[in-house]
């Protein structure tokens, strides 16, 4: 009985989302966008709200949208504000009738169509005529690379044309620098069952290359409204490039998809503006069907944004995670952007930075880092696209046209889509999380020797140019055939930490940290994490100024964030969200330091007022782990009435090659609030309770009744008691030595600081104070001042880390830079098709027609 009104409920659901697909006029009326309580109806809530229901937005089950004609703005703006107060129970309002039923509104927002996703598109590709040297790798391996692909071929009746300008797939020129996917295919793994959805500007149903692999139930056009997402603008062509790399036909058209007997799917939303509801309906569409969702576009990558997706869409993603794919998760997968060039950085994109999405990079033919390719400390993975004389290959929109002149990080994110749709085609049971350990377990680091390159808690090698290094679909799908589900995820928000103090410029940072005790972790039933997010608030008068790092307990590093030349807005971070898969296998216990960083001294200042540390990860007990709630608006607030935790705030000055943490002072502790209870391990730093930061337990798991080895008295008092006690001699131990360590480090700094010149880092502190004259100027200060911060940045890492994020990032600023400048396409902004193109391009006599 109650089955059958489960069925009959969400059989409602789905008519209702159907409902939502309806055509929106704009022109002619407002939209609006609310949550409701599931006890209040939607037609309900039209009534109180005077407005029509327009039904459910997409799968996010108690979102509904509302219209209004339009010519009532105002009164809707009101409105909105009226809900807003009502929900903040700010008085002064008029009592209303419906008072009770108004609070059923939980969230309210004005729907307007915006275009604010862009393709990643490939950058100006490089031309043909310069090849590097590092080409001539020996030919007879060529030849052998030859005569196997055409085996391969051979084998598996591969007939497709350019089948053989699909290095990707199997490189004969550089062997070895390709998907290492032909090997499964030899076994029979491509794609079968599997449906992955293009999200991008329409997909060419009736290629000769697409058509029998298309799949037309996932399919939707948002941006014309219709079943049939069909290119219609003349640029519309990227879908269908994207769509060819997962699942072209094996046939006789161009070439082959690397899932190629997978379905794909088309959903169009980057061909008009549109909403907040639109895009949520869009990641969701299809999800008991749709498995992967394809995402080669993201916010301008200009360098001087930070963009994240409303909140609409963060819950459409965290309801395909949670309930896509029957509960396993959609498996989304984003491009990680193409504004290296630009020094921009893919953790200023909240869709690249979400736990939710693998975040593909690039690297060229060469395996080298393309100059557009952005890096972040959110990136998961890398693989082949275009750079290095070369694009990727692939369909292209019409019944039988090829593209040779695919790239960008566009064409980087389909191929891993393509690894994923094959490892799912032999695991479909594989959670959105086991895709992610896989790919972590699998990728192959490339380039090891440049710098940049950490090894992590786990072992793993993590560098933010290429993430993990690159996909290995081979080894991917054989680790898949076996692996051992992932318990469901946990996490653990630490409370949000107050900071308020201001930003030394110049070669210090201002840490902050925070201990994570083992009990913190048993409370919050984290075994292991994954992925962790720091959440942040920063005043800063010039953005780009700011760079972060996090450092965790086993002293890995991630910078989540870089100073950006161009960046000059007047506004500093904003609640924003940082993510970095970095800390990938760690434990979690221990202290975490954020270091905020304002090193190019100007006029431009800033204050570091609070962030919150957000650990994610397997659980201990899978069986009583639940769902995350939904993102929700309020999230971010934190000016609550409990007291914020002080936190050991420390200028990191150059003074020292250690840790930032060591020479931290202490800090007054009187303003800790008082319910703050020794934690069994403690330390000197100011560490918030425990239940502060447990906020989101699921359980608490006592502590077992043998929690002292035999030798210590008991007292004969209650555990709680003993760990009190325990803790409290432990504290005046700790601050004993705590003194003693900081009247030595005073001691040791003053002996340091008398003779000037007998330290380097004294050295940094000069050259500190002649920086203004070379680099203060913002405007025109060019190669030189580049030049000077980068050294500087090194210097200031090797000051405590000997670690430099301009070393880390110089493969896309110094390596490949000049080589993109000097080309001869550099004004080739976009792909077009002129002969130009095809005349370069080698043996690709068969390009533009494949019969
Ligand atoms: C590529 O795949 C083959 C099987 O076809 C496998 O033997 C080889 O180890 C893989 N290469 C790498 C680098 O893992
Ligand atoms: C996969 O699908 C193709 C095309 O539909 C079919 O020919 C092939 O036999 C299938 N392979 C397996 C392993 O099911
Ligand atoms: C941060 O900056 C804003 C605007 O510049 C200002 O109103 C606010 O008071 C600042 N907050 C702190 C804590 O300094």
């Amino acid at each position: 009985m109650r089955l059958l009104s489960v069925v009959g409920f969400s059989s409602i659901l789905f008519s209702l989302s159907a409902a939502s697909l309806y055509p929106r006029d704009h022109d002619a009326r407002d939209y609006i966008a609310v949550h409701l309580r599931s006890s209040l109806s939607p037609d309900r809530a039209a009534q109180i709200l005077g407005a029509r229901h327009e039904g459910q937005i997409g799968e996010l089950e108690d979102h509904h949208t509302f219209s209004f004609s339009k010519g009532r703005g105002d009164e809707i703006d009101k409105l909105l504000e009226d809900l807003q107060a009502r929900r903040k129970r700010k008085r002064h309002l008029d009592k209303r009738e419906d008072e009770e039923e108004l609070n059923g509104i939980l969230y309210s927002e004005k729907l307007i169509p915006k275009q604010r996703l862009h393709k990643r598109i490939p950058p100006p590709p490089a031309s043909w005529a310069k090849s590097r040297s590092k080409r001539s790798t020996q030919s007879r391996a060529k030849e052998a690379a030859v005569a196997r692909q055409q085996e391969i071929a051979g084998e598996l009746v591969i007939k497709d044309p350019i089948f053989v300008n699909q290095w990707h797939l199997f490189n004969t020129v550089q062997p070895g620098h390709d998907l290492n996917v032909t090997g499964l295919w030899l076994e029979g793994i491509t794609g079968n069952g599997t449906i992955t959805a293009i999200v991008d500007d329409g997909l060419d149903m009736y290629s000769n290359d697409l058509k029998d692999n298309y799949f037309a139930e996932g399919s939707y056009d948002f941006n014309d409204k219709g079943k049939e997402p069909k290119p219609r603008l003349s640029d519309d062509k990227h879908g269908t490039r994207c769509a060819g790399e997962v699942a072209a036909v094996k046939n006789n058209v161009c070439g082959v998809g690397v899932a190629y007997n997978g379905k794909v799917a088309g959903i169009r939303i980057l061909s008009k503006p549109v909403t907040d509801e639109d895009e949520a309906a869009a990641i969701n569409y299809g999800f008991q069907q749709n498995q992967i969702y394809s995402c080669s576009w993201g916010p301008v990558d200009s360098g001087a944004t930070m963009d994240a997706p409303g909140l609409l869409i963060r819950r459409a993603m965290v309801n395909g995670i949670q309930k896509g794919r029957d509960g396993k998760g959609s498996l989304f997968v984003f491009a990680a952007g193409n504004g290296a060039g630009n020094g921009d950085n893919c953790n200023f994109d909240g869709y690249t930075n979400s736990i939710y999405s693998i975040t593909v990079g690039a690297i060229d033919r060469e395996d080298q880092h393309p100059y557009y390719s952005e890096s972040c400390s959110a990136q998961l993975v890398v693989t082949y696209s275009s750079g290095g004389n070369d694009a990727i290959s692939t369909t292209d929109i019409g019944p039988d046209s090829c593209s040779n002149k695919h790239g960008g990080t566009s064409a980087a994110g389909p191929l891993v889509v393509g690894v994923v749709a094959l490892a799912l085609g032999v695991r479909p049971e594989l959670t959105w999380r086991d895709m992610q350990y896989l790919i972590v377990e699998t990728a192959i680091p490339v380039n090891t020797d440049q710098e940049g390159w950490q090894t992590t808690a786990i072992g793993k090698k993590f560098s933010h140019d290429f993430g993990y290094g690159k996909v290995d679909a081979y080894s991917m799908v054989q680790l898949a055939k076996t692996w051992k589900l992932v318990k469901p995820q946990a996490w653990l928000h630490s409370p949000w930490l107050k900071v308020h103090k201001d930003i030394p410029q110049g070669l210090k940072g201002l840490a902050s940290s925070f201990e994570i005790t083992e009990e913190m972790l048993k409370k919050n039933n984290l075994e292991r994490i994954e992925h962790v997010t720091v959440t942040m608030n920063v005043n800063h008068t010039r953005r780009g100024d700011l760079s972060v790092e996090l450092r965790s307990p086993t002293g890995v590093v991630s910078h989540l964030s870089v100073a950006r030349d161009g960046d000059t807005v007047n506004a500093g971070y904003v609640d924003w969200t940082f993510m970095s898969v970095a800390h990938w296998g760690e434990t979690g216990k221990g202290k975490w330091t954020v270091i905020v960083k304002d090193i190019t001294i100007n006029d431009f200042s800033g204050r570091f007022l609070d962030w919150q540390l957000s650990l994610w990860g397997e659980s201990i007990d899978g069986k009583i782990q639940k769902l995350h709630p939904l993102p929700g608006p309020h999230d971010h607030d934190h000016d609550t009435s409990e007291p914020a935790p002080e936190v050991m705030t420390t200028t990191v000055a150059s003074t020292g090659p250690s840790k930032p943490s060591a020479t931290g002072k202490p800090t007054n502790h009187l303003d800790r609030p008082v319910n703050a209870k020794p934690s069994a391990s403690p330390t000197s730093t100011a560490v918030p309770s425990g239940s502060a930061a447990a906020a989101a337990t699921p359980s608490t798991s006592g502590l077992t009744d043998s929690f002292l080895p035999s030798p210590f008295p008991t007292f004969g008092v209650s555990k709680r008691t003993q760990i009190w006690i325990y803790g409290s001699i432990a504290l005046i131990f700790i601050f004993c030595v705590t003194l003693g360590v900081y009247f030595l480090v005073q001691r040791h700094k003053r002996l340091r600081n008398n003779p000037r010149d007998d330290y380097e880092f004294e050295m940094v502190a000069e050259d500190e104070e002649g920086y203004p004259l070379n680099g203060a100027g913002v405007a025109g200060a060019g190669a030189k001042k580049q030049s000077q911060r980068r050294r500087r940045g090194g210097e200031l890492y090797d000051a405590f880390a000997g670690e430099s994020d301009e070393e880390i990032f110089s493969g896309s600023e110094d390596g490949e830079k000049p080589y993109y400048d000097d080309e001869e396409d550099g004004d080739d902004e976009r792909e077009d098709d002129g002969p130009k193109w095809s005349e370069k391009s080698r043996g690709s006599g068969e390009l533009g027609s494949g019969s």
